[in-house]
């Protein structure tokens, strides 16, 4: 697959360099130093890394999305799978909650985009671990959701080559549970004793047989 990475900071720069590990081509994109850039790999301007993605990764702060939107340009009929969370500028709360998420107000700014809001849910620091682990027999989960069918397949595809399990939670709409989710997730990364490595997974007991 070919991927774009709109933003090449912990989340943007970590999972691209795990799908080049994985086999896809990877173009970053979106970072104050080219140096930065470079030393990830292919690189270009947004433009450059959307222009022939069959995959677009928005790694971006809030802040930022609707400049790098700008840059990327002509957005219609791709792909954009969302790590991004609508957090205000000191991170310490979302400004799109419960009536709303970041998912479905960035489908709003780029209707003709397929949107999948997906990865927003675990910190950075655990995705190399994940990685790492990917052949061992219990994976941790990833809850994605969106409202296209082909692009939700395309991220299901990505989140498995990380190494998760990839859970489909629904339509985008559910971005409005995932996204405070990831609040609680972030509370047991970064204030609890042992370390941000954290991931989650969902357990089924008896019940219904697919
Ligand atoms: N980090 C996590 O664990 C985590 C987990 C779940 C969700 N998220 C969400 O994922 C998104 C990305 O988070 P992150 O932690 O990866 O952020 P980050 O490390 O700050 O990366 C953001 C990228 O945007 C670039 N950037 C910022 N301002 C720019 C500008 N004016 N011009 C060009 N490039 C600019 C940064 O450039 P530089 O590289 O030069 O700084 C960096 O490459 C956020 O919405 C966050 O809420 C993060």
């Amino acid at each position: 697959m070919r991927i774009g990475i709109l933003g090449s900071g912990l989340m943007g720069g970590k999972l691209g360099t795990i799908w080049a590990r994985a086999g896809h081509k990877v173009v970053f994109s979106y970072a104050r130093s080219e140096q930065k850039l470079k030393k990830l790999g292919r690189h270009g301007t947004p433009r450059e890394a959307v222009l022939e993605a069959d995959a677009v990764l928005l790694a971006v702060h809030w802040s930022r999305v609707d400049d790098v939107l700008k840059q990327a340009g002509d957005l219609s009929g791709k792909t954009i799978v969302s790590c991004s969370l609508p957090m205000n500028a000191d991170d310490t709360d979302l400004v799109i909650a419960h009536t709303s998420s970041g998912s479905e107000a960035l489908a709003k700014k780029v209707p003709k985009a397929r949107v999948v809001s997906a990865f927003n849910t675990v910190p950075s620091e655990v995705l190399f671990g994940v990685f790492a682990a990917r052949r061992k027999a219990r994976r941790p989960s990833l809850v994605y959701c969106g409202d296209d069918a082909r692009s939700k397949k395309i991220a299901a595809e990505l989140i498995r080559d990380v190494g998760f399990d990839p859970i489909d939670a629904g339509p985008l709409r559910i971005a409005r549970y995932t996204e405070p989710f990831t609040l609680l997730i972030a509370q047991l990364a970064y204030e609890g004793d042992e370390g941000p490595e954290l991931a989650y997974r969902f357990e089924r007991f008896g019940g219904r047989k697919h």
